[in-house]
């Protein structure tokens, strides 16, 4: 039977003070005094491995997206094997329909086999309904491969999403990659954008009007080398200074980063309790976005409520290609403080640098028609 939920006093963005998430009769009532209703949050960088490296299945990823707000995640391809065919992709749809509980679009890889050398079957991907092709999890190297997949990807109206992280290089990388978009035309998104200098590149972009569009995570917004205590703080691209941290969070605030995208990257206990420089990187981070997201941004005054929600479904939004779903509603309560504690998380991954931090805002209700 279809829950009935009357919900009193939330706050729209818009102005609304009440809603009632179904039509047949209110059978539950919610004092949601303060609290604020938005559209469901769509993730453009999500690592759901259901197979291979690191833990995690479609069930759990997508349990701990509904506990982060998310009712879209946006799954990367570096699983193993990787998402680089057009059978993989098939057999990854059909099990996102069997499990899945909120909404996945799988984004496919640019290369056979992840690699630096082979187009994957673009034209199979948009066949099949794709927003996206990407380079995710290794950086391709080989830029005439990389010319190649934007002419493809511009041919097919695909959004190309890269990495940028050349020898650790990452504002010469950015720059080489803009230069391609410029050439093809092709709607290029730069993942996690880590530097200063990235940050400027970016921003001289968008002014020469070229289609570039990037992410940032809420670890480089949050964090720097500075606060790096254990492995749980190894990521790609890593975290940098003061001052990168810092331009980082300029970027959000003058609508230079378009985005904010979670690269939840979760790994096993395993792979993570080892020496730094063998444990793998990247950190869980659906569950604990929103809070950091408000305390670090929206609290501080860098980012309006209005601009924060921008930057999780409407901008988001425009990249995939879809209208902003109001049926897939989440409620937040932007004053409620807690502890992050990582044996709360519906993620099977439990690796984050955010352990024990105090926060303050919560996704409390999230109601996803996947
Ligand atoms: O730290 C990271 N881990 N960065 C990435 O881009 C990939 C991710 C992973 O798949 O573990």
């Amino acid at each position: 039977m279809k829950e009935s939920i009357l919900i009193k006093g939330v706050r729209f963005l818009d102005g609304r003070v009440s809603y009632v998430l179904t039509k047949n009769g209110a059978e539950r009532k919610i004092e949601g005094e303060g609290w604020l209703a938005v559209p469901g949050f769509i993730d453009l960088h999500t690592h759901i491995r259901e197979q291979g490296i690191g833990t995690e299945t479609l069930q759990t990823a997508t349990s701990a997206a509904k506990a982060g707000g998310f009712t879209t995640l946006c799954m990367m391809p570096n699983t193993v094997p990787p998402i680089d065919s057009v059978q993989r992709l098939r057999e990854l749809k059909q099990k996102i329909i069997e499990r899945a509980l909120v909404s996945v679009l799988p984004i496919p890889s640019i290369a056979i086999g992840m690699g630096d050398s082979e187009l994957a079957d673009i034209e199979g991907f948009a066949k099949e309904g794709v927003f996206a092709i990407s380079d995710d999890g290794h950086t391709i190297y080989n830029l005439s491969l990389l010319r190649e997949a934007c002419l493809e990807a511009k041919r097919l109206g695909l959004l190309v999403i890269l990495h940028a992280e050349e020898d650790g290089k990452e504002p010469e990388a950015i720059e080489k990659r803009i230069e391609l978009a410029y050439q093809t035309g092709v709607r290029l998104h730069i993942a996690h954008i880590s530097t200063k200098d990235g940050v400027g590149l970016v921003r001289e972009a968008k002014k020469s009007r070229i289609d570039v569009t990037c992410e940032a995570t809420p670890h480089h917004f949050t964090l720097t080398e500075n606060d790096i205590r254990d492995t749980n703080f190894k990521v790609n691209p890593r975290l940098k200074s003061y001052k990168d941290r810092e331009a980082i969070r300029e970027g959000l605030a003058d609508g230079t980063i378009d985005i904010i995208a979670t690269d939840h990257a979760p790994h096993t206990k395993e792979a993570k309790e080892c020496g730094w420089n063998v444990a793998a990187p990247g950190m869980v981070g659906l569950e604990t976005c929103l809070g950091l997201v408000w305390t670090e941004l929206v609290h501080k005054g860098i980012l309006r409520e209005k601009e924060a929600i921008e930057k999780l479904v409407t901008n988001p939004a425009k990249m995939i290609g879809s209208k902003v779903d109001e049926t897939n509603l989440i409620l937040i309560d932007p004053e409620k403080e807690w502890i992050v504690n990582p044996l709360d998380f519906k993620s099977e991954g439990k690796n984050t640098p955010f352990s024990g931090r105090r926060l303050k805002g919560m996704v409390v209700y999230c109601c996803s028609i996947a």
